[in-house]
Formats: C-alpha cells, structure tokens, sequence
C-alpha cells in the first residue's frame, strides 16, 4: 500500500494559499465553530443554525478515531492560516461494508468559489485510490444545491437515486439526491 498523504497546497484564485490537511484533536473547537458557522451560511446542509451541538469531547475523539482508520478521513483546509473548509468521510465497519462510505463537505460563503470545495475533493478521491480498502464513494446532496452537484458531477459522481422528502426545510419537502463514484485501481 502507499504512504497515507496528510497535506496538500494549493494557490487560490484570490492569491491565498490553501492548506489541506488531516484534521488533529486540537482542531476540535475550530471544527464545530467552522460548521457552526456554514450551518448559517447555507440551507444545504442536513442542521440549520445553532443545531450543531455535537460536545467538544466528543469532537476530539471522532477526530482521533477517524484518523486511525484506513478508510476514514477528516480534512480541514486553511486559507492563510484560517480554517475555510472541511470534508469527512465515513466508512462502513463492518467487512461488507468497509469499502464503501459517505462524505460531507463546507466551505465558507466568503471562499465559494475559489475552487476549494474541488481541492478538498480530489484529495479524497487519490486518498481513496491509495488507501487499499476504498472502492466506492457516496454523497447525499438537496436536489436544489445546484452548486454542490454541478460540482459532484464535474468530478464524475453519477446520480444513482433519489429520496423523495427526505428534507422539510422553510415549510416544504426536499428531495434528496444519491450520487457516487466508483473508486478501481488504475
Ligand atoms: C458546494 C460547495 C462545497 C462548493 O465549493 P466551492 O469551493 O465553492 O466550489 P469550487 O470553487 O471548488 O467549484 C468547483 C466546481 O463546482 C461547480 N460550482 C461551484 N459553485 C457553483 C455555482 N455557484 N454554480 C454552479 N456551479 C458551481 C463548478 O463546476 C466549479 O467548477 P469551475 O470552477 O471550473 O466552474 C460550497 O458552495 C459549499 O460549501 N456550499 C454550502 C455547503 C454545501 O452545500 N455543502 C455540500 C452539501 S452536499
């Protein structure tokens, strides 16, 4: 198996330099202020603002737990320094399941746009290529995040299903979509 890639950089359009990076347990408050945050920036996401209350301890140790898995992976990225995106992917435990999993990804309002949701990304998509388990990658996205499956699709997700209603959201149902890509070996 290859070496576990840990960090990439890469130039922003706006000139700032993007770090990614695997999150570590220090992160913890910076993860939950940073989703706190993008649940107030997007009707995209499966909490709304102030839902995400997920304790600092328990933070810490899905960070810590997810990174002694093969086929888990918690990303942050950095933009100078400061903490614009994250990406998790969960896998199955199980044998049956360990080769697939689902992953979640923000990025601040202020950094749409600047091509870091598609960093984040394909640092998933080679991790997962190198990581010797992963053979397959699922998203859930709203049918009305045109953003999000523009982007899905440019990196070759496929749709494979829809949920009907999954979502009640400022008084009406949404829908969401299944996508994923197949991860083989080159
Ligand atoms: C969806 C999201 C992750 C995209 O991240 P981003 O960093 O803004 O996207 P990028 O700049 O990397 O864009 C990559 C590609 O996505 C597509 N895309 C991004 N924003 C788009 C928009 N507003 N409209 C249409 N396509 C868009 C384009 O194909 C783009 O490629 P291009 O730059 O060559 O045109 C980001 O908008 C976000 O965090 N939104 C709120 C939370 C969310 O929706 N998360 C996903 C839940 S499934």
């Amino acid at each position: 198996m290859a070496e576990r890639i840990t960090q990439r950089e890469h130039v922003l359009r706006n000139g700032q330099r993007l770090t990614v990076r695997e999150a570590v347990p220090a992160d913890a408050a910076q993860t939950i202020a940073h989703l706190r945050q993008a649940a107030g920036e997007t009707n995209h996401l499966s909490f709304g603002p102030g839902e995400y209350s997920t304790p600092l301890e328990h933070q810490q140790m899905m960070i810590s737990e997810m990174a002694i898995k093969p086929n888990c992976l918690f990303l942050v990225g950095e933009a100078d320094g400061e903490m614009v995106s994250m990406l998790t992917f969960t896998s199955g435990v199980r044998a049956r399941k360990a080769h697939q999993g689902e992953f979640g990804l923000t990025v601040v309002q202020s950094h749409w746009g600047q091509g870091i949701g598609e960093f984040m990304l394909r640092y998933l998509i080679d991790w997962s290529r190198q990581n010797g388990v992963t053979r397959k990658i699922n998203l859930r996205v709203l049918v009305t995040n045109a953003a999000g499956i523009a982007l899905y699709r440019k990196l070759g997700f496929e749709e494979e299903g829809r949920i009907r209603r999954e979502t009640f959201l400022d008084g009406q149902f949404v829908d969401t979509l299944l996508m994923g890509l197949c991860i083989d070996p080159d």
